[in-house]
């Protein structure tokens, strides 16, 4: 019996132990710099969506670290400001910067709930924009609309980027060489693109419309990827991985399993830093000049099932979207 006991006991410390040894080691596999070289986006300016949270945050410090002036599009003012000025903090006490010291922090509004705020960001005077960072996202929210009556993952997953993205072209292209990266999801897998109920009044389920917003990114850059060749702009298309950030918000997990889930993601998932290695990599690595149309994970190509390559489907959702966002020429 008391064998027993002790033996259980030994299990559950060596089972924690190991766990940490895991996830110790994991961070260092992956690499924990982030900033690369440390002037490699030096006069480059980077626009990234979402970027007071998650993967947007970490992708936005270790951005600003390498240099670059970092536009945050952010739909909440006060969140963006705190996190700016919490980057601008860790900044200063890592106490890193190169010899002409680190890059630019700015804070704009954007909400990709609503056209006219997409409008209105595009409408403020930017000289260039060297990368645009297509990251916020909503993840399995109960049914809601934006302000334009879609459904809300499609129409902020997809509907407000395609708009961003669309009015950001000119700039990009007299930016050029440029970069338009996007930041999908593995998910994509379970979702379709069922152009009969777009905004999903017929039915609702929340996890096919995350799926099918996440398919929509990556049709999306294939198409614009067509649209872009001979333009020296490219866009690629990306997985992070399962990652520890807000996005679980709308997921209720009961009180109880709450710790053992805390303790699982905590072994687990990977942290922001991790996750946003290759949004990071795709932004600002000369290994993938000039790659456009492409899928990554972990900084390395992947492949994608047939339906995320199905041109006559990213042709028909294009031309859907134009009419949807009102950009109809
Ligand atoms: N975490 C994962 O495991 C995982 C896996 C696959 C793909 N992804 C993708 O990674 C991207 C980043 O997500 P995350 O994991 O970093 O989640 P997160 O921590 O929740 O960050 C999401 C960001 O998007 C912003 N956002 C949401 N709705 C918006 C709107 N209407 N207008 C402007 N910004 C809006 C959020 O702003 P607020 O803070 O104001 O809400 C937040 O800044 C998403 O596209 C997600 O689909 C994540
Ligand atoms: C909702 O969609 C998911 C993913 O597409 C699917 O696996 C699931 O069966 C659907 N749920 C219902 C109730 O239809
Ligand atoms: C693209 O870049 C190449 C190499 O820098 C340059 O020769 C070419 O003129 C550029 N094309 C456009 C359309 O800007």
């Amino acid at each position: 019996m008391a064998a027993a006991a002790v033996a259980a006991v030994l299990a559950a410390l060596g089972g924690g132990l190991w766990l940490a040894a895991r996830r110790l080691a994991g961070a260092r596999a992956r690499g924990l710099h982030g900033a690369e070289e440390s002037a490699l986006m030096r006069g480059k300016t980077v626009l990234i969506t979402g970027a007071n949270s998650g993967l947007g945050r970490a992708t936005a410090a270790a951005l600003l670290r390498s240099g670059a002036r970092v536009i945050m599009g952010c739909r909440d003012r006060e969140r963006a400001q705190e996190a700016a000025g919490q980057l601008r903090r860790e900044l200063r006490q890592a106490g890193e910067p190169g010899p002409e010291g680190p890059g630019e922090l700015v804070v704009k509004e954007l909400d990709l709930a609503s056209l006219r705020s997409v409008r209105a960001f595009c409408q403020e005077e930017e000289p260039r924009l060297d990368v645009l960072i297509n990251n916020a996202g909503i993840f399995q929210c109960p049914y809601m609309k934006t302000e334009d009556g879609f459904e809300m993952q499609f129409g902020v997953n997809h509907l407000g980027h395609f708009l961003l993205t669309n009015l950001l072209l000119g700039l990009l292209k007299s930016s050029a060489p440029s970069r338009i990266v996007v930041v999908s999801s593995k998910l994509y897998k379970y979702g379709d693109i069922n152009f009969e109920d777009l905004n999903s009044e017929q039915s609702y389920n929340k996890s096919f419309c995350y799926s099918r917003s996440k398919l929509a990114n990556i049709l999306f850059t294939r198409e614009l990827a067509r649209r872009l060749e001979g333009t020296n702009v490219t866009v690629n298309v990306l997985h992070p991985g399962i990652v520890r950030t807000n996005l679980g918000r709308y997921i209720n997990i009961p009180l109880l399993v709450k710790p053992l889930f805390n303790l699982i993601s905590w072994a687990f998932f990977k942290t922001p830093i991790e996750g946003a290695q290759t949004s990071i990599y795709l932004a600002s690595s000369p290994e993938v000049e000039g790659v456009s149309g492409k899928y990554f994970g972990d900084c390395k190509e992947e492949e994608l099932l047939p339906k995320a390559m199905d041109e006559s489907v990213a042709r028909k959702l294009w031309d859907i979207s134009e009419v949807m966002v009102g950009i109809l020429k």
